[in-house]
């Protein structure tokens, strides 16, 4: 990787079906990054504030309607971007964050059924123009991803959907990433951890980081 001027003030997320596998290359990627000597911060949404860490609690616990949900994860991340990733990115910082409007669009969107156009208003107005710098879409059969969450851990109101959601909610993410090639590069998760690492590697060398 090239030098820290090259690699500071970048916006990363990444995005996926539950059970696709992001975690271990998040901590991968930033790892990467510290070693070229970028200063990284590593957040997720839901979440990555106080507030919106508390909503986050709500959305993946309490029963309620796709635009609920909705506003309430467009709310978390606004105070996420205000408080914690525009002053990270202000400071030259590379921020890495675990799902971010992306997911609203597949989950809420293609998943519950929600009409785009609220949606549509809800990114443009959040997030003022801020834009993930890339996007890592990790993509995986549902059937995959399924398995490779049953061995980990507890369903919340999301993993505990069928095979037929997840399928919209990949296809959500395909329709965003057809929308948004520059930015948003599909990774083939169905393979092992060190065939996903050296497709992003590849990524990020194609772009000069
Ligand atoms: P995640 O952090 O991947 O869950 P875990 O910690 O269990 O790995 O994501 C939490 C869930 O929130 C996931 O099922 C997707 C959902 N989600 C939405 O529905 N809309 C959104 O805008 C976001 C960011 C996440």
């Amino acid at each position: 990787m090239s030098n820290v001027s090259q690699v500071s003030g970048r916006f990363i997320t990444f995005e996926g079906i539950d059970g696709a596998g992001k975690s271990t290359h998040v901590a991968a990627l930033g790892e990467r990054f510290r070693l070229a000597g970028a200063e990284v911060l590593h957040t997720r949404e839901p979440g990555g504030t106080e507030l919106a860490e508390a909503l986050r609690e709500l959305v993946l616990h309490r029963p309620m309607d796709a635009l609920t949900e909705a506003l309430l994860v467009f709310a978390g991340r606004r105070d996420h971007l205000r408080k914690v990733i525009e002053p990270a990115l202000q400071a030259g910082k590379t921020v890495v964050c675990d799902r971010f409007t992306d997911a609203s669009f597949a989950y809420q969107g293609a998943g519950r059924g929600m009409d785009l156009a609220p949606l549509q208003a809800l990114e443009t107005w959040v997030q003022a123009g801020r834009e993930p710098d890339l996007t890592l879409w990790f993509d995986v059969a549902p059937a995959v991803a399924a398995q490779r969450r049953a061995a980990v851990r507890e369903a919340d109101r999301f993993e505990q959907q069928d095979l037929e959601f997840f399928e919209r909610v990949r296809q959500g993410y395909a329709d965003r990433a057809q929308a948004a090639p520059q930015r948003m590069v599909r990774i083939d998760a169905g393979l092992s951890v060190p065939e996903v690492s050296a497709q992003i590697v590849a990524v990020l060398e194609q772009r000069g980081w």
